[in-house]
């Protein structure tokens, strides 16, 4: 849509940003994507851990892509974590690893990760689950 006929999604965003909700994550949901984060908290090469919808899910920012992922493992569902220095979303319990694109790079997880869409708008990661 062009600057005179901003569209609701637009419209919702700049009153949530008004509001002061622009600067919490996980605050909002407008038009069925939910608000999760300011970008900066996400620089490129890491992840955050956070919830959505009571989901846990994990934002990775590498290759200048922002993705989002279910952030249990597909092995027995325990939460998954980041691995700075290996680049890697790995679990704590028996040692599974992902690449940041939600492949299996080590068992015993055979399944890659679910994956959410995600975005960027305005600074802020929005997740749509
Ligand atoms: S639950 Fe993740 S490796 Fe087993």
């Amino acid at each position: 849509m062009s600057d005179d006929h901003p569209s609701r999604r637009e419209v919702i965003g700049r009153l949530a940003v008004l509001a002061g909700l622009g600067a919490l994550p996980a605050c909002g949901v407008f038009g069925g994507a939910t608000l999760v984060a300011p970008v900066e908290k996400l620089p490129e090469g890491s992840a955050l851990r956070t919830t959505v919808k009571d989901q846990p899910v994990i934002l990775v920012n590498v290759g200048g892509k922002v993705r989002a992922f279910s952030g249990l493992c597909t092995h027995e569902s325990c939460e998954l974590g980041w691995n700075q220095r290996q680049q890697l979303i790995r679990c704590p319990c028996h040692g599974s690893g992902f690449t940041p694109d939600g492949q299996v790079k080590m068992g015993p997880a055979t399944r890659p990760l679910p994956e959410f869409p995600a975005s960027v708008r305005d600074g802020k990661v929005f997740v749509d689950l």
